[in-house]
């Protein structure tokens, strides 16, 4: 084990005047610290959390304002083991009080719903927490717990991965510029990261789909208009009811990925919601203003591998579903429970041979993932070429899922997530 790897404290020199960096440029400070993490969004953060409650000191940086990632609009289903976790380790309560514990969803297609009853099923559950929130009470941590994060950082620069000391040099928000010396280096910079292109290209093996839809997603302010999350297929495309708070709402709808967002007016945002929802039931939305829009680009991709020398993925650095089912954050949250597991196994007695354990163990989970993602979205979206066969074969698939115990136990199985693997 290195001496830094040994390491539980950071160790800072301040001396601007000094070259201290390796290479030859200078830097204002140099830290040492077992564990740089590239990337401060859940991910990055959750794995700061855990890896302080191991005794492990990170640093954690991110081109992001700390503003930026807590405005960002992104998903709000968590599974029940993610939710608890925030609790029982000490990040935050939080979710007990403002989230929204849901025991189904509603799976609507031929204008009727059927509820596929979690609880029932599967003995499990989902919280209803927007993933704002859940990195909110990460940052909120992380602060309490004098952990360093620097935000709407500039010109990252990830070096030596494949030795022993990897290094990882930024400028601050506030112009100065900084190296931290680590023993592992983890890429958690979502799905337009740069670290995983450090895996050198000839070994690198990326698994790519793309989707001829996209979603338009709202915030309207207006009362809930169902008391769980309500997947819509119909003949004009999806829609998904979910909510925020009694008086906020998320909803989403299928639109073209060049969709213009200036185009829609509240007016034809409501007029295409009711009409994907509509049915003999007279089920009907409660409209309100919107106050944001914006367009979510479909995409299913995996990177492998997820460990390079010293340098590991993390979440949407290395595999990116589409949002249908909501797996994204689950996935991110989980590879990092993994991770600091094997991290500190890793600084510890049994040293870096412990990394190997973490890909398998990830990416089994993230295989299913990619499936459910997959299988819900085409399930329940009309494609641009959809023929009448087509919408009816759907149907027929919907049926096949609602209609018997087994298949409302896939579903709800795979939505409420997996255990760990190994
Ligand atoms: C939400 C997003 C999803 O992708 C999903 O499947 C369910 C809910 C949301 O933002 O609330």
């Amino acid at each position: 084990m290195s001496e830094i790897a040994s390491s539980t404290e950071n160790l800072e020199t301040e001396n601007p005047q000094a070259d201290l960096a390796s290479g030859g440029a200078t830097v204002d400070t140099v830290t040492e610290v077992p564990v740089a993490i590239v990337g401060a969004g859940p991910a990055g953060l959750m794995l700061a959390h855990r890896l302080h409650r191991a005794g492990i000191d990170t640093v954690a940086i991110d081109l992001r304002t700390r503003e930026e990632i807590s405005t960002t609009q992104r998903a709000g289903i968590i599974e029940s083991d993610a939710a608890m976790d925030l609790v029982e380790l000490g990040v935050s309560d939080r979710i007990l009080r403002d989230g929204y514990e849901h025991e189904g969803v509603d799976l609507r297609f031929a204008g009727e719903s059927h509820r596929i009853d979690f609880k029932d099923l599967v003995d499990a559950s989902v919280w209803l927490y927007p993933q704002t929130d859940v990195f909110i009470d990460l940052a909120d941590a992380r602060d309490r717990d004098g952990g360093k994060v620097y935000y709407g950082i500039t010109d990252p620069e990830v070096r030596d991965i494949e030795s022993s000391a990897p290094t990882v040099r930024f400028t601050a928000d506030d112009g100065t510029r900084h190296e931290i010396r680590a023993r592992y280096v983890v890429g958690s910079d979502g799905s337009r990261s740069m670290c995983r292109h450090l895996i050198p290209e000839g070994e690198r093996k990326q698994y790519f789909r793309e989707y001829p839809f996209a979603w338009f997603g709202f915030l309207t302010e207006a009362p809930m208009s169902a008391p769980e999350l309500v997947y819509a297929h119909s003949e004009h495309g999806f829609a998904l009811i979910s909510q925020r708070t009694e008086s906020l709402q998320r909803m989403y709808f299928q639109c073209d990925p060049t969709e213009n967002v200036d185009a829609w007016s509240d007016e034809r945002i409501w007029e295409t919601m009711q009409a994907r929802v509509a049915g003999a039931d007279g089920f009907t939305l409660k409209e309100g203003p919107v106050t944001e829009k914006s367009v979510l680009i479909f995409r299913s991709f995996v990177q492998q591998p997820m460990r390079w020398g010293n340098l590991v993925l993390a979440g949407d650095a290395a595999h990116t579903v589409p949002p249908t089912g909501a797996r994204g954050l689950n996935l991110a949250l989980h590879d990092v429970k993994i991770l600091a597991e094997v991290l500190e196994r890793a600084l510890g007695s049994e040293g870096e041979a412990a990394l190997a354990d973490y890909e398998p163990r990830a990416l089994n989970r993230v295989w299913r993932a990619q499936n459910f993602s997959y299988w819900m979205t085409q399930m329940l979206h009309t494609p641009p070429s959809a023929s009448p066969f087509d919408i009816k074969r759907q149907e027929g698939e919907l049926d096949n899922v609602v209609s018997t115990r087994a298949g409302r136990t896939y579903l709800a199985e795979q939505y409420t997530g997996w255990p760990s693997h190994g």
